[in-house]
């Protein structure tokens, strides 16, 4: 068998896989849409220093979480999930997200272009905590205003989180639907004015792990119109269960559509705790949406959702999008590294089988460079 040097195998792989996502997207394009040049960029969304780490028992110090993000920045991801501004007595394990955002604006994190840094901000309390840091550097970030100009400084986000469900919103918020809502509101208002970009979050919206897998995508859609109206900038529809299937990814973004809710707007969550993340991807993928969060090495799940397992590995999602021909920017032998990194600084095992592969692959090829030839 030839041995193909990573470059060369990448670069096939893509010319060869191409041609396969120009059939899955005409196939799905109405005929004025034909037309149109065909953009395969995707946004990957990194979750795994929030998402993935949040729900880890041992303390991790707040040097490795900066160290993560430090290595993440490096990779072609454009935006990362970097911490939450919740209660410690609920989260304990995201209490130090202040210092990571103090570092973010004040020592600055290399990066090869600018990167927006989200956290979670439930309520007031969580916009203020924010806010105080950010009040501290006020020209370190970037506003993302409409008519705001491209600038080299980082962006920050904050993403407030709704369910679909009542019991989920007592577990997780303690407090109704309804209630959680006109807590955002002002937190929305409060980090549009203040020049921050919004992302709203609807969970279980695929299954819950109290009220079962009938979670009415009415609901989810009319949820995720009221954030958008309130003024959010992205939905971010969690399947934070990992129960969602291909045919029920369809049926709910089939709702969004019909809602009036354009795929823009619209981000895919998935955990994988059955394996269903990426067929579900590609279902939402067909679809149309093109922002998917995951995390690297698979890390992840959420305390108030039992049983639930980490986010689809930022590995697994790259390297299948790019297998279709889409363009994720991310250096997939680099997330790979990190993957295995950050799973053993934690001390658990690496969930990615795709970033394992990889590193497999690398080892296998340096010992086949140290063979002597015959
Ligand atoms: P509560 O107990 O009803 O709130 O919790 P409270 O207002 O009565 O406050 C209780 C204590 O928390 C008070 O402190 C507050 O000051 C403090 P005390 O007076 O007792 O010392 N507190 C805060 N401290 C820091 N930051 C804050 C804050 N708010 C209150 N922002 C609350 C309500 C919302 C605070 C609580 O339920 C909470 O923090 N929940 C967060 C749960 C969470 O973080 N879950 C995981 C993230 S969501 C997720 O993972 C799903 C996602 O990945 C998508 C998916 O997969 O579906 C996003
Ligand atoms: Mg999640």
């Amino acid at each position: 068998m030839v041995a193909l040097t990573p470059m060369l195998r990448r670069s096939l792989l893509r010319r060869l896989q191409l041609r396969n996502l120009r059939g899955l997207a005409t196939a799905t394009d109405s005929p004025s849409h034909k037309q149109q040049s065909f953009d395969n960029r995707v946004k990957i969304v990194e979750v795994g220093p929030r998402d993935g780490l949040q729900n880890e028992k041992k303390s991790i110090p707040v040097a490795t979480k900066i160290d993560l993000i430090q290595r993440l920045a490096k990779t072609g991801l454009t935006t990362i999930e970097a911490g939450s501004f919740v209660s410690p007595k609920w989260v304990p394990q995201m209490q130090a997200s202040g210092d990571i955002l103090e570092h973010i604006l004040q020592t600055g994190i290399p990066s090869p272009h600018p990167i927006t840094y989200s956290f979670l901000a439930p309520n007031i309390k969580g916009l203020e905590s924010a806010s105080s840091i950010l009040s501290r550097h006020p020209t370190s970030f970037a506003p993302t205003t409409t008519s705001s100009p491209p600038s080299s400084l980082p962006s920050i986000e904050l993403a407030v989180f709704a369910a679909a469900t009542e019991s989920f919103s007592r577990k997780n918020l303690n407090c109704t639907i309804a209630e959680s809502l006109e807590r955002f509101r002002p937190v929305v208002a409060g980090a549009k004015a203040a020049g921050l970009r919004v992302r709203a979050y609807v969970s279980v919206a695929l299954g819950c792990p109290f009220e079962g897998y009938d979670v009415p995508g009415g609901r989810v859609a009319e949820i995720s119109r009221d954030l958008l109206e309130m003024g959010a900038d992205e939905i971010s529809l969690g399947d934070t269960t990992g129960m969602g299937t291909a045919p029920r990814t369809k049926a709910l973004l089939d709702c969004l559509r019909v809602a009036g809710i354009r795929n823009e707007d619209v981000a895919m969550h998935f955990h994988d705790t059955f394996g269903q993340a990426l067929v579900n991807t590609a279902v939402a993928l067909e679809h149309g949406v093109r922002t998917f969060d995951s995390s690297v090495g698979g890390l992840g799940g959420c305390p108030y959702s039992p049983g639930a397992t980490g986010n689809v590995a930022t590995e697994n999602m790259v390297y299948f999008l790019e297998s279709l021909g889409m363009d994720t920017g991310v250096d997939l032998d680099a997330v790979a590294d990190i993957g295995e990194w950050i799973t053993r600084e934690v001390g658990k095992g690496n969930d990615s089988v795709v970033g394992k592969a990889v590193l497999g692959a690398r080892r296998r090829e340096k010992g086949a460079e140290t063979v002597p030839q015959t």
